[in-house]
């Protein structure tokens, strides 16, 4: 009986408790090759990463520098998500064409739309640097001294080290700082819109399903890197080619179901999972509240004025989606974090930790580090609070600070770069405000200034905060400040910079929304700033031993990857459902019929394009349909969940199968799961993708492009 149950508990960590990580593609040999192949891989490590031959690696590129895309035909067409190509889709809408609400799709190579700016990134291959980084600073003693030294290795080796005249060298820290990593890579800047599929389709949901299960969102679009006649990297030309790519995806669409193995490769981009218990503590109780205390008022106020007047909805519409992005995903976080006891399992690792390190006899190099992490993190709390505060009032929320800000840094170059570095930027500032102004509301912000810097007053420890803001009267200011500041409209602030060096200072100092937002940034930047960055370059130096001590003291086969650092990473996991709460089980694959469910007529979230609606009801699937359970009913399968490890930055990124081909395209996490960049629990963390069925559905039979279908290469069912 016994044995049985530890049978059983084996089992239930080999399944269950092994899972997560984000893993470096060059470093799966060995312990993750057997891994997945145990849960299902039928190919191997060489055929995902190969110093030798083309790889998958090949066909999966950064996109924008922020995002992940992956390459679906010998021609260059790339996939990735709709909010990944949305500012290139909005940038090519008029009122005429209006690409966002009604979608675009090239039926000829010619049709395709140039981006500006725009450009993908292949990796093609990665090294091992880290002893060439850290010549020559073991003597040093300094932690400043160290991390000078070290930049300086790293862009002398990034010159030096051997690449090709249209590579680049990029070498980044893994497992803070004790590893680094060289990266060879191209980029290629002729990348130009194919195809882009209604909002109603592409975002789907917006921000009311914004990290939800059950999901129903087309989040794609397609894009066609152009390549010079060599197949190299180019600036855009109209004589430039579809670039040949060393590898591309093979679609599968024999469809899924739970249990299947699949993997997502991307570009996730930070994590932080080997915090001490102390700084996970500090992130729950003390700085994702008032993160989220102040976007909760912005957004609050943003809503209320976009739900009366249609132009406002127009005009803060993006603005809203991308504050709510990250206050919702802080709320799933912080309710994650304390659900799943993730401090107190933080603490019982570190007590093993401890008895590790004396077990070792290392107690003079790693013996004081959780009693440094406890001293750093308690002083660090108040300025990593004011500084958190800051960023969210001042240079986040708050427009007409926001702009004072602008000004600030100008004043600032003044004194710091001279007088020709002022009228560059002085001039810069003049033009470039226009596009601001375009989206401002003076009611809206006003409103929200009177709501924030009361937070602000409020809520920074008050050895912070500026006499101006002392004994606040917050409407009082408010008015005050919008009776008189010329922050609040287009032509006052380009009035301010009119003049000479001298006039500008005198005229933007007389103002009296600058005038708080600059007792606010001096304060800030006298008071917080330099004991912040002090107590942070401790934090990240006991955190890099820390981290050290970790990787030496945890037996070889431990599952310890690098915390994500925007570089290409692989994770693994299997298509699964999850039980959010109690007596609540979810699915883990959507349907067409969900979307229908949801659809709400007229709604900016919930609408339905009338096409999709008639292949709806005509069940026009083509070959993407399947059977629904009792095999009657044909169905569209839409988004599915898995249990593979991803964070912002694996937007875009390939699901891919047991065999490594292509059966979706990550786009979210579930809200229940956000922690996962602090904590990953298999339980209950799962990546959202859309069904690459819906995908192709959407391009064949709702766009008719299948001159695009035909391009790539579709396993048949
Ligand atoms: N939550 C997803 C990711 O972090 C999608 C964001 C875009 N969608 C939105 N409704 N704002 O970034
Ligand atoms: N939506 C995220 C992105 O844009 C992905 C995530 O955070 O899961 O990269």
């Amino acid at each position: 009986m016994k044995f049985l149950k530890l049978l059983l508990l084996f089992i239930f960590v080999q399944v269950n408790g092994q899972q997560g990580g984000m893993w470096i593609p060059s470093l799966l040999n060995g312990m993750n090759e057997s891994e997945m192949k145990k849960l299902g891989m039928k190919i191997s490590a060489e055929d995902i990463y190969s110093i030798n031959h083309s790889s998958m690696k090949d066909a999966v590129p950064q996109f924008d520098g922020g995002c992940t895309a992956e390459v679906i035909s010998d021609k260059g067409l790339i996939l990735t998500n709709h909010h990944c190509g949305f500012d290139n889709i909005q940038s090519h809408s008029t009122v005429e064409h209006d690409y966002l609400t009604n979608g675009f799709w090239a039926y000829k190579m010619e049709e395709e739309l140039p981006n500006k700016d725009l450009y993908v990134t292949f990796i093609i291959r990665i090294e091992d640097v880290t002893s060439k980084v850290l010549e020559g600073t073991t003597t040093l003693t300094s932690e400043a001294e160290k991390q000078k030294k070290i930049q300086e290795n790293i862009s002398i080796l990034n010159k030096t080290l051997p690449k090709e005249t249209w590579q680049e060298n990029s070498i980044r820290p893994f497992f803070d700082g004790n590893q680094y990593l060289l990266f060879v890579i191209e980029n290629y800047e002729d990348v130009r819109l194919v195809g882009a599929p209604p909002s109603s389709i592409g975002k789907f949901g917006s921000d009311t399903d914004n990290w939800v299960w059950p999901r129903h969102t087309g989040d794609f679009s397609l894009f066609r890197i152009y390549a010079d006649k060599n197949n190299r990297p180019a600036k855009y030309s109209k004589d430039n080619v579809p670039y040949k790519p060393k590898h591309f995806f093979p679609i599968s669409i024999k469809g899924i179901k739970e249990n299947d193995f699949t993997m997502v490769m991307g570009f996730p981009g930070r994590t932080q999972e080997y915090l001490p218990a102390v700084a996970v503590e500090q992130i729950v109780n003390t700085l994702n509240p008032a993160k989220i205390e102040v976007r909760d008022a912005a957004l609050k106020v943003q809503d209320g004025f976009m739900r009366k007047d249609q132009a406002i909805k127009i005009q803060y519409a993006s603005k809203y989606a991308s504050v709510a992005n990250y206050w919702k995903k802080w709320i799933g976080e912080s309710k994650g974090l304390k659900k799943s006891n993730a401090v107190e399992v933080k603490q019982k690792f570190e007590t093993d930790f401890q008895q590790k390190v004396i077990k070792a006899g290392k107690e003079a190099a790693y013996g004081n580090l959780l009693r440094d992490f406890e001293k750093n993190y308690a002083e660090i709390k108040d300025y990593a609070l004011a500084r958190d505060l800051f960023t969210e009032v001042a240079l986040r929320n708050t427009e007409i600070l926001q702009n004072g800000y602008r000004l600030y840094q100008l004043e600032q170059i003044l004194k710091t770069k001279g007088e020709q570095a002022f009228t560059d930027r002085k001039n810069n500032l003049s033009n470039g405000i226009v596009d601001f102004y375009k989206d401002y509301n003076v009611n809206v912000d006003k409103n929200v200034f009177e709501q924030l810097i009361a937070i602000y007053a409020k809520r920074l420890p008050s050895q912070f905060l500026p006499n101006e803001l002392k004994n606040l009267n917050a409407s009082q200011l408010t008015t005050d400040v919008y009776n008189n500041s010329k922050l609040t409209n287009l032509e006052d602030f380009r009035s301010l910079l009119e003049g000479d060096s001298k006039t500008v200072i005198e005229k933007i100092n007389a103002d009296k929304g600058y005038q708080i937002l600059k007792a606010m940034a001096n304060a800030h930047t006298k008071n917080v700033v330099p004991k912040y960055d002090e107590l942070n370059l401790k934090n990240s130096a006991t955190q890099r031993t820390y981290m050290k001590a970790i990787l030496e003291l945890s037996p070889k086969s431990a599952r310890i990857f690098p915390d994500a650092n925007s570089t290409l990473r692989v994770t693994y996991g299997k298509v699964k459902g999850y039980s959010p709460n109690d007596a609540v089980n979810y699915e883990p694959i959507t349907y067409l019929e969900g979307v229908m469910e949801k659809y709400v007529p007229g709604d900016y979230e919930f609408d339905v394009p009338q096409k999709l609606i008639d292949l709806y009801n005509t069940k026009n699937y083509g070959n993407y349909g399947v059977k629904g359970l009792d095999r009657a009913e044909l169905k569209m399968p839409v988004n599915f969940i898995a249990t593979n490890h991803t964070t912002g930055g694996n937007s875009g990124s390939p699901a891919l199968d047991a065999k490594g081909n292509l059966i979706g395209l990550n786009f979210d996490r579930v809200w229940e799961g956000t922690m996962s960049d602090i904590y990953y629990s298999p339980e209950i963390c799962r990546n959202i993708m859309v069904d690459i069925r819906y995908v192709l559905f959407i391009i064949d039979k709702f766009a008719g492009a299948e001159n695009l279908i035909k391009e790539m290469k579709i396993i048949p069912n």
